[in-house]
């Protein structure tokens, strides 16, 4: 019975192959390109595994993505078939996740990267902004993080809409499911912020048809996957004022290339991918109670669907 865990960065993996040995004394827990041997694999602990790293491993009972998201592990095409995915969740990473969400939402909302310019050139001018009750925000996806992020918004006092799969009821929020809602969704959404899964459905959601049915100068946040982006789009849509700024935690290609435009664009907001990371002291906790929960019941709350790809 032992865990093969990998991280793109090996101090990482050491690190979290320690928080899972002191959590899980009874286990043997290695960095998978050490594993002795792979027929004793049973469960692997992964963040973007590289493709076929977990081919070896013949008796896999359960991955565990070490994230909410487990497009990282799909897209690992010689994947084990029919193998269990595990998400890895918790109010922790719902907590910074909301965090992020508020602070975005509001800077937009209060107009400070304008603020902010007008300090650089020493402008003394007053942004007059309707209070968040005047402002709809547009939530794209309602799972863990989305709704939790569109309540908080609710309570700071803004009109929220959601949107998801299937329909949704949550307190204060006009919720909007499938693709015959979306067009309703948009329309007078002042600032977007996307939380989907990346999908086959979602990848490129938030392109130029997204942003011509958005009120003219909204705001985008992205905080769930690059690919959900078209940045050509987003550049065209910014440069033409459709969108009036940007702020993006992922990217196509991560870290965000020095070449590319986002980094010097006026009006986007470039932050590395930390919405909401999990942090090995409190993600261990998860994902051993998970092992141990999948080990005795064959099952655990936060399992993805392969299929659904989310
Ligand atoms: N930037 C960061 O630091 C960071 C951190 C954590 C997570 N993330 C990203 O955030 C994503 C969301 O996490 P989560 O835990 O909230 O996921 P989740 O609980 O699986 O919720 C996903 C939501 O998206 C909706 N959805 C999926 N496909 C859809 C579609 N085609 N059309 C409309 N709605 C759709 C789902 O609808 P139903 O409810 O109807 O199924 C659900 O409401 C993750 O997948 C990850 O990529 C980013």
């Amino acid at each position: 019975m032992s865990i093969a865990v990998s991280l793109p960065a090996e101090d990482k993996t050491e690190w979290w192959c320690q928080m899972l040995r002191d959590l899980m004394p009874d286990w043997d827990i290695y960095p998978m390109s050490k594993v002795p041997d792979p027929e004793k694999v049973t469960y692997s602990v992964v963040w973007r595994p590289t493709t076929g790293a977990m081919t070896p491993f013949k008796n896999l009972k359960a991955i565990v993505s070490l994230g909410a998201g487990i497009d990282h592990v799909l897209a690992d095409k010689e994947l084990p078939e029919d193998v269990p995915i595990i998400r890895t969740v918790g109010t922790d990473l719902t907590q910074r996740m909301k965090e992020y969400v508020a602070l975005h939402v509001l800077r937009h909302h209060r107009e400070l990267p304008a603020i902010q310019a007008n300090q650089n050139r020493q402008a003394w001018e007053q942004i007059i902004v309707p209070p968040a009750t005047g402002r709809r925000v547009g939530v794209m996806g309602l799972g863990n993080l989305g709704a939790a992020a569109a309540e908080l918004l609710t309570q700071i006092g803004f009109q929220v809409a959601g949107w998801s799969r299937a329909p949704k009821d949550i307190p204060g929020v006009q919720c909007y499911a499938g693709a015959e809602g979306f067009g309703a969704f948009l329309e007078g959404t002042e600032i977007l912020v996307c939380l989907l899964p990346l999908t086959e459905n979602t990848r490129g959601i938030l392109n130029a048809d997204t942003f011509n049915r958005l009120k003219r100068g909204a705001s985008v946040i992205n905080a769930a996957r690059g690919p959900h982006l078209v940045d050509s789009d987003l550049i065209e849509a910014l440069n033409s004022g459709q969108i009036g700024g940007a702020t993006l935690d992922v990217f196509h290609v991560e870290p965000l290339p020095a070449a590319h435009p986002f980094w010097t664009h006026p009006k986007v907001t470039v932050t590395p991918h930390v919405a909401s990371l999990i942090d090995a002291p409190t993600g261990s906790k998860i994902v051993a109670k998970n092992i141990r929960t999948f080990q005795e019941t064959g099952s655990v709350p936060d399992l993805a669907d392969a299929k659904r790809g989310y």
